[in-house]
């Protein structure tokens, strides 16, 4: 007997101030997957997630629409919510970084830290607006490029040139915010100590289960000498106040991964029988995994299990990073309407197919993926409307018509659904090793096998001829049955369409159902289960973005 694993997931917490788009939806999407196939396979999984909630990005948004920072988070957590239970997400918990559970956290880590000595303090200069009264990050001071003088460039690289620089070698440098010429000003700020932790880094990176392409990265780093990291931020500021500190606050990035546990902790306080230090204490053999994008490495691969390990918490068992979504070829784009929000693809197009492209184009690999529309509609039809539902509507209807809807009380074909039901292991294999693309590659085989089947058998000959009825039930049932089990591959991947197809079979689906083929059971009338994607969804859909984006832009302008 396999016991059953205990497994904690998260995915990386969107920041509160924007919109969900399909670049994101990459991300959820993907973890989705592997946590419905764990749970699917028998392991118990957990998916927690939140907001982002805290920043100068989302202070001064607020400010601008007018309202205040805690009005702005909770419209967008609202939003954001809609959206992911739209694409269905399963996430046990969507909780917020700007919670009691994580401020409580956020100060036990950071006193840990403090009192084992990994909190440095000294004086820093950095550009403040002085209309303003705020000290300015680097992407939120503009002025001319020093090299080749193109105006308006921000922080420390040119759009334009390519060259970096100081944002203090800009000409004519001006706040984004104000305007207002920043000037010089001290404060002092704390570190945490990261060098402290190179060793505990260097062996985690090395413990093999990193993907290759983040364990190098990491070793360059760890190689170069890690750098001390400013956790502070000086008011004004839209955070939690660092305990024994005035108006100081703990940059984003530190309460932000603090947030997975914030968010487990919220979780099990409302779940009997769910316990927060069996999954976090340091000797825990729970799973944790955090799904993340290929931005922000350093964040979960350094700060974070050093902060963990300092205050003697457990560290992740692994962090998978993905790519970067590209539609069409090319980045996300405004002007040509492939910025794609979330809300804006539901309102044309189901879910599902983008489920299944996703899919289709994901593997283990860091590689960034592309999106291309014509494909994606070519994929969907043919895949799934063409190949997988097509295996169904040909052989339901004459199980419905005459036969009663019964199947028939004895399996005609044992090796062939033997043959389907032995994929399972390298099917299971492709999910667990999050190689969704090689999952999806051998189910389609699977249909194209199904579907010669009953093209070659020819049922709708047959039930033209004397005495074939027997035949026909038989294939109708094979038919049904090898549909069943693509059904029950694909469940992770397709909620909706499964839960249409569990209805349709009277059948719940269960990957343990692969060893039992349906005899002697009745159906119900067949449905469609789902329709081909039409051109000028699409085309809508590009031309509502644009409308998005255009309003936006007006909103932004009228607020100045
Ligand atoms: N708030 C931080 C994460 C904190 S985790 C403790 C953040 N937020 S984000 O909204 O910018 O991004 C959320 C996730 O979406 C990140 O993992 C990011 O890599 C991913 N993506 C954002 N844009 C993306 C694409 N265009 N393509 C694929 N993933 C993308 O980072
Ligand atoms: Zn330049």
């Amino acid at each position: 007997m396999t016991t059953t694993r205990e497994i904690l997931v998260t995915s990386a917490l969107p920041y509160a101030n924007g919109s969900i788009h399909l670049g994101h939806m990459l991300e959820y999407i993907q973890t989705d997957i592997w946590v419905r196939f764990q749970r699917h396979t028998g392991n118990s999984c957990h998916y927690v997630c939140a907001d982002d909630a805290h920043g100068t990005a989302i202070m001064l948004r607020a400010e601008q629409e007018g309202i205040t920072s805690e009005q702005l988070i909770a419209k967008v957590q609202a939003e954001h919510e809609q959206d992911f239970s739209n694409f269905n997400v399963s996430f046990d918990n969507f909780y917020s970084t700007h919670s009691p559970e994580n401020r409580e956290f956020s100060e036990y880590i950071y006193r840990a830290c403090e009192a084992k000595g990994h909190i440095a303090s000294r004086t820093i200069t950095q550009a403040f607006d002085p209309e303003k009264q705020l000290f300015l990050a680097d992407r939120f001071i503009k002025g001319t490029c020093p090299k080749c003088k193109t105006e308006d460039q921000y922080g420390d690289n040119c759009e334009s040139c390519g060259a970096t620089y100081s944002p203090s070698d800009l000409i004519n440098p001006k706040s984004a915010i104000s305007g207002a010429t920043p000037i010089q000003k001290d404060s002092t700020h704390l570190f945490f100590k990261l060098p402290d932790f190179e060793e505990l880094l260097k062996q985690w990176t090395r413990s093999g289960s990193l993907q290759s392409e983040i364990a190098n990265k990491l070793a360059e780093w760890l190689d170069s000498g890690l750098q001390e990291w400013d956790i502070s931020r000086d008011a004004p500021y839209f955070g939690f106040e660092i305990p024994g500190q005035k108006n100081k606050f703990f940059y984003v990035w530190l309460d932000a991964p603090i947030g997975y546990m914030a968010s487990f902790k919220n979780l099990c306080d409302r779940t009997e029988k769910l316990d927060f230090d069996h999954y976090w204490n340091k000797n825990s053999n729970t799973e944790l995994y955090h799904f993340i994008g290929k931005d922000i490495i350093n964040f979960h691969g350094l700060f974070w299990p050093a902060m963990l390990h300092a205050a003697d918490f457990r560290t992740p068992t692994a962090v998978y990073a993905h790519g970067f979504l590209t539609v069409n070829g090319q980045k996300m784009s405004k002007s040509r309407g492939t910025f794609i929000k979330a809300g804006t693809y539901l309102r044309h197009l189901n879910p599902e197919y983008l489920r299944y492209y996703f899919a289709a184009k994901l593997n283990n690999k860091v590689d960034d993926i592309d999106l291309n529309l014509e494909d994606f509609v070519q994929r969907v039809n043919s895949d799934l409307v063409g190949k997988v539902v097509n295996i169904a509507s040909r052989s339901a209807g004459f199980i419905s018509k005459k036969f009663n809807g019964q199947l028939s009380s004895a399996v005609s074909e044992p090796e062939l659904l033997n043959a389907f039901s032995n994929e399972q292991y390298a099917i299971a294999d492709y999910y667990e090793n999050r190689e969704f693309g090689k999952a999806i590659k051998s189910v389609m085989a699977l249909a194209d096998q199904a579907n010669q089947y009953i093209a070659d058998k020819a049922p709708w000959v047959l039930a033209k001829q004397e005495g074939s009825e027997q035949q026909v039930q038989d294939i109708c049932s094979t038919g049904l049955n090898m549909f069943r089990m693509l059904m029950i591959y694909l469940k992770p991947i397709l909620p909706i369409m499964t839960q249409d197809a569990a209805r349709f079979l009277n059948d719940n689906l269960a990957w343990s159902g692969l060893n039992t083929p349906l005899v002697g059971h009745s159906i119900e009338k067949f449905k469609p289960l789902m329709t081909r994607i039409e051109g000028i969804q699409i085309e809508a859909m590009l031309e509502d973005s644009k409308v998005e984006v255009a309003k936006e832009l007006a909103l932004k302008e009228k607020q100045g």
